[in-house]
């Protein structure tokens, strides 16, 4: 491990003025911390990939990414301050700024927003009176977008300091910060117990959860995610299959020998009717006319 004299340490990237170097950590928060890193080093055959966890460990210290955490991570591996930052800007799991006790992150990517998630986060905005990566004046939530966490079967997904709290509704979304805000015990939907957003940073950063019940945590996949394993299987029952009525204004026509297409042989009897130029002959497709033709 290299020393914080090292000519690297505190290294930054500087446009022009020449940067200052970041302040270190107090001697015995160093101490500690380097004692904390061997341990994360030691895990891997090239030091350089213990950047990640490095990272989460000062996130742990002090609550996000700041100079003297980034420094810090090059000084004992032998990195540049500017290929640390790289990293560290890179991933969104980072924070750069200060941030609350409970990062609250609602997934507005597309299954969720439609399935409620852009209103949960409107909801919450005006609840909180913050905006995305905004943090309350109490010092305890910080609201934010976040991207598809693969739950799209639970949509819509709210995350607290990355605990799943699954088909979410925006007054339960209200009521959830409100009791995080107020410290009533809050538990997530599936996974581990909650905590805050410094011990989710160093549990991230690879040293076990000792709580009470964190080890049994995890479990498996709910039933939503579960429910297309056990169709394959056998162990349920298969969908219903809804033939359009006969003689309504989807009805599949008979061909000659009488036969009327399954929905395997044309459209999934799931699909909302299609309008095609087949089935409306008056306005068929074809490339858009130029004006005045
Ligand atoms: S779109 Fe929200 S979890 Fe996938």
């Amino acid at each position: 491990m290299t020393t914080s004299s090292s000519p690297r340490a505190g290294q930054g990237v500087s446009l022009g003025m020449p940067e200052l170097p970041a302040p270190g950590y107090p001697d015995d928060v160093r101490d500690r911390l380097e004692r904390d890193a061997r341990e994360i080093i030691a895990r891997y055959p090239d030091s350089r990939s213990a950047l990640l966890p490095l990272l989460h460990l000062v996130q742990a210290e002090e609550g996000h990414v700041t100079r003297t955490g980034m420094a810090f991570c090059a000084d004992v591996l032998g990195l540049t301050t500017a290929e640390v930052t790289a990293v560290a800007t890179f991933y969104t799991m980072y924070r750069r700024k200060p941030s609350g006790d409970y990062q609250v992150g609602v997934c507005t990517n597309t299954l969720c927003a439609v399935m409620g998630g852009d209103a949960i986060f409107e909801a919450l905005q005006e609840h909180l009176g913050v905006g995305n990566g905004e943090t309350t004046d109490d010092g305890k939530v910080t609201l934010e977008h976040i991207e598809c966490n693969a739950a799209c079967d639970f949509a819509p997904v709210v995350m607290v300091n990355w605990e799943f709290f699954d088909n979410q509704t925006p007054a339960g979304a209200k009521h959830l910060v409100d009791d995080l805000r107020a410290g009533r015990p809050v538990t997530p939907t599936r996974g581990a117990p909650l905590c805050t957003f410094k011990e989710t940073a160093r549990i991230l950063a690879g040293f076990p959860d000792e709580r009470e019940g964190a080890a049994d945590a995890g479990g498996s996949a709910g039933h939503a995610s579960l429910a297309g394993l056990r169709l394959a299987r056998g162990e349920t029952a298969p969908a219903r299959v809804v033939h359009p009525r006969e003689g309504g204004p989807h009805d599949t026509p008979r061909d000659a020998a009488g036969h009327r297409p399954s929905p395997a042989e044309h459209l999934s009897s799931h699909d909302a009717p299609q309008d095609t130029s087949a089935s409306d002959p008056a306005h068929p497709a074809g490339p858009a006319a130029e004006e005045g033709e």
